[in-house]
């Protein structure tokens, strides 16, 4: 039986700002929906505005509450440091950021330009740097507590063929996150992971796989569970590490995957 509904209680972030990178679609906009609907105010950012605010009109229409959008290249600091400067005039303090925008290519790693491989480790390398010390600056110097939560994947500690930049950006953003759990929880701020094995989202697989290869992939084949996540599942293990409940959880990845990644070390 799968309990795909929401596990925490209404109200459960009710006072929360919570700024969502990557939030105009896919498993962002599903974890900032979830957030909407236990009373958090959501900020979404992408780099395509046109998206976020169409996401953000449907958000509000079906869970009310106060969704903001605001385009940002995470790649670009300035975009960062303005988008944050604006998220904070208009709500206060923002409480959460989940950094969960990523780019990926799927491909033989020496058919890479170099272009390409770093623009991969620019998106989620250096795009959730660039987020996390703006908002741990401005945290620090403010004397406000926050909590980051950083979109990873299991491949980050298991290493994975034709997905070597985002592995290795992914590894540095776990590492990341376990060492500023440690330097900057003096200050109030937790800093956690979550590692999803296959959740569908609209358009992701067939993005990243060429066209032949999307109609035989099977992304339940190798998970345990026999199947692929929902979304809401996600949600609720995200809604529960930026809330208040997981106050003595710090410096964890908790992996989402069926078991999908132990798979690998037999039956
Ligand atoms: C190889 C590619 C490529 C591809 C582009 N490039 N697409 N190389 N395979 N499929 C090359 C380009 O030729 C160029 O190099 C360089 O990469 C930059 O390309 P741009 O199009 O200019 O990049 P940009 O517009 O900045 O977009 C990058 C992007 C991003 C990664 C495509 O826009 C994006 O869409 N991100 C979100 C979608 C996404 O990837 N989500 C996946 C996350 S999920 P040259 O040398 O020609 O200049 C995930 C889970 C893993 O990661 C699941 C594993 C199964």
């Amino acid at each position: 039986m799968i309990l795909a509904e929401g596990m925490l209680k209404q109200g459960a972030l009710k006072g929360k700002n919570i700024l969502v990178t990557g939030g105009g679609t896919g498993l962002g906009r599903s974890m900032g929906e979830y957030f909407l609907e236990l009373g958090a105010n959501v900020v979404i950012t992408s780099r395509k505005l046109d998206v976020l605010q169409e996401t953000s009109k449907e958000m509000m229409a079906e869970k009310g509450g106060e969704v903001i959008p605001l385009a940002c290249d995470v790649r670009e600091i300035d975009q960062v440091e303005a988008m944050w400067k604006d998220a904070t005039e208009r709500l206060g303090q923002i409480h959460v950021v989940l950094n969960n925008a990523a780019g990926n290519f799927i491909s033989p790693t020496e058919r890479l330009s170099t272009n390409a491989f770093n623009t991969v480790l620019d998106i989620v390398l250096k795009g959730t740097s660039q987020v996390t010390l703006t908002a741990g600056k401005d945290w620090i110097a403010k004397k406000q507590s926050g909590t980051f939560l950083n979109i990873v994947t299991t491949y980050a500690w298991t290493g994975s063929g034709y997905v070597v930049p985002s592995a290795a950006a992914k590894a540095g953003v776990l590492a990341m996150t376990r060492s500023l759990a440690v330097e900057w929880a003096k200050y109030g701020i937790r800093s956690n992971a979550i590692a999803p094995g296959p959740f569908p989202t609209e358009g992701a697989w067939s993005r990243l796989l060429p066209g032949d290869l999307v109609k035989k992939f099977d992304p339940a084949k190798k998970v345990p569970v026999g199947r692929v996540g929902e979304h809401q599942e996600l949600a609720n293990l995200a809604a529960y590490l930026v809330s208040d409940y997981s106050s003595y959880v710090n410096g964890e990845v908790m992996t989402i995957d069926g078991g999908e990644w132990l798979k690998g070390a037999g039956e």
